[in-house]
């Protein structure tokens, strides 16, 4: 029970279905990072073979501290929520979660988060992150909750990640599907090619993506040209996916590549991997997310390419996500 403030009387607390949980994909950015946060259109997609779940547990029989905690093996986390810090995402994400639920007390368990997405990586395990809790919060507490609702909570706290985020990370996580995104003004759903052969490649190198974001906002006179540029290319990207035409697809990877290295985003690691597939046969090749490190996105045109490519990579040092 917990008592009304308002009325003044005790009202039982919503019930809480522990066991509930909820999932989350990867993204991958095709084109537009960057220019994306300025008003150009961004090109995005889920990545479903990787993904980020989040579960309400019981507490171990033997916890005796039996207070609502927060566990993750792979961001090495397993903390008492009120121990974590105020400005802690993870803290201010339940206390969003709390307020637009109206979940006036913590439920009686353990949050544990499981995410095969490497952190600080470009492929938005944070929204990722934010987008399972979300959804395992409302499947425990019975509530139906719209992608767009899921993708407005998630965008509150990609301003903890990211600063001045352009919302293509939740968007593209919480609906689950190919866009064309424009910050501010939504999304279109875009039909992709059935078999569009892309190659997600680790470099292994971890980036901030607000670090990165904000050093391009102090050139961001400097480099106002290449983002329109950037925003440019991805329209002509979008008829090129639309049409099928993989080469077309390829060789704007390519350029978009070549105008983030002028936003001084790419790195020798990132281009050396570019050249390494390109070398081995991919259609194009470019840096995925916010670059200086994260991820190398390439295309194939066949499956032998695709294994090619794959082998060079890994043998060049990056771990094969897809
Ligand atoms: C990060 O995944 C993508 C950026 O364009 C930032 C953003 O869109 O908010 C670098």
């Amino acid at each position: 029970m917990i008592v009304n403030p308002v009325l003044s009387k005790e009202i039982p607390l919503p019930a809480v279905r522990i066991g509930a949980s909820g999932v989350a994909p990867a993204k991958t950015i095709l084109f537009g990072e960057h220019a994306v946060v300025y008003g150009e259109p961004g090109i995005a997609i889920p990545l479903w073979e990787i993904q980020t779940s989040a579960r309400l547990l019981p507490f171990p029989t033997d916890d005796t501290a039996q207070e609502f905690r927060i566990v993750s093996e792979s961001a090495e986390l397993d903390a008492a929520f009120s121990d974590l810090s105020e400005s802690n995402p993870l803290k201010k994400l339940i206390r969003l979660i709390q307020e637009a639920f109206s979940i006036p007390v913590l439920p009686d368990c353990i949050l544990e988060i499981q995410s095969a997405i490497p952190i600080a990586s470009g492929l938005g395990s944070g929204a990722a992150a934010s987008v399972a809790i979300i959804r395992a919060f409302a499947a425990a507490y019975g509530l139906e909750l719209s992608d767009e609702k899921t993708s407005e909570l998630a965008f509150e706290i990609e301003k903890c990640y990211h600063g001045m985020p352009s919302g293509l990370d939740n968007t593209t996580i919480s609906f689950g599907k190919p866009l064309f995104f424009r910050k501010g003004k939504g999304f279109e759903p875009i039909h992709l090619p059935d078999r569009l052969r892309l190659i997600v490649a680790d470099s292994g190198l971890k980036s901030v993506t607000s670090e990165v974001v904000a050093d391009v906002r102090a050139s961001y006179h400097q480099f106002a040209p290449v983002i329109r540029e950037i925003g440019q290319l991805v329209r002509k990207a979008r008829t090129a996916l639309e049409n099928g035409d993989l080469f077309a697809t390829g060789a704007l990877m390519n350029e978009n590549h070549r105008l983030l290295q002028k936003m001084t985003v790419s790195n020798e690691k990132l281009d050396d991997l570019a050249a390494v597939a390109l070398q081995n046969g991919a259609i194009g090749a470019k840096l995925t997310g916010a670059g200086r490190g994260g991820n190398l996105l390439a295309l194939a045109e066949t499956a032998p390419d695709t294994l090619r490519i794959h082998n060079a990579l890994e043998k060049a040092g990056a771990r094969i996500i897809r």
